[in-house]
């Protein structure tokens, strides 16, 4: 483990699943289908980042602002407004039609911005005339998040799968890791449940984790 510098996930029950918690500077997809809990994942992990005085980015295609405030008040992760003005949260709401990351990695250096978002990056392909140009976009995209040395999560919304589907997500083979999110509306103990495809650099579990969502934010276990 010499070398591997961990930052808390900020998910409750997932770090010491993973090692510590997740490498500092990597690249982290969170894939799953709608309302499996990705913005929420996404917003937690920058909440703990904020909670140690961080700065952190939230690059959002989908929701406004007032909405993205709301959805972190109800899993408990208050005072965001105050870290907004702060300018310790910078969310970007942007249209995903021609979207250039660009000014993006700008509002990163000039912040000094250790955790950013990503939500989503389906939206953003949505709007791409064609796969190889969205695989050129994500390529690019990666590269430079990792030379920034930021750790960031982008999510990518996929049509409900099952466990042993095989997914076809540009991104898995860029990204560090790979994070898949389930929820099958049935009740119980598994009606959310997350897997780690893939973590480099780490010894991660590899079994579907029971997951639950409330007002304290997100469990594992
Ligand atoms: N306070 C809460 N208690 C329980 N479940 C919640 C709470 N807040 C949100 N959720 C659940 O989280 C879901 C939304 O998660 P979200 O991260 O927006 O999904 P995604 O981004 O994957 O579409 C909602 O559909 C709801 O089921
Ligand atoms: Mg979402």
């Amino acid at each position: 483990m010499t070398g591997v510098k961990r930052i808390p996930s900020g998910i409750h029950g997932l770090d010491q699943k993973i090692d510590g918690g997740f490498e500092l500077g990597s690249v982290i997809s969170v894939l799953g289908g709608p309302g499996s809990g990705k913005s929420l994942l996404g917003m937690s992990f920058l909440y703990e980042g904020l909670k140690n005085g961080e700065t952190c980015l939230l690059v959002s295609f989908e929701e406004n602002v007032d909405d993205l405030i709301s959805d972190m008040e109800t899993i408990g992760l208050n005072d965001v407004k105050d870290f907004i003005s702060k300018k310790k949260l910078i969310i970007l709401f942007n249209s995903p039609i021609n979207f250039e990351y660009l000014g993006v990695l700008d509002v990163i250096n000039q912040n000094k911005i250790s955790r950013v978002v990503i939500d989503s990056l389906s939206a953003i392909s949505m709007y791409m005339e064609d796969r190889s140009k969205f695989r050129k976009f994500m390529l690019d995209l990666v590269t430079e998040l990792k030379k920034l040395k930021v750790t960031a999560i982008v999510t990518d919304e996929q049509p409900q799968v099952s466990e042993n589907d095989t997914l076809y997500f540009s991104g898995e083979y860029l990204s560090d890791a790979v994070i898949k999110l389930f929820y099958t509306g049935l009740g119980g103990d598994f009606d959310r449940s997350m897997q780690i495809i893939k973590m480099r650099r780490t010894n991660n579990d590899r079994s579907m984790l029971p997951m639950r969502i409330d007002q304290g934010g997100i469990y594992v276990k």
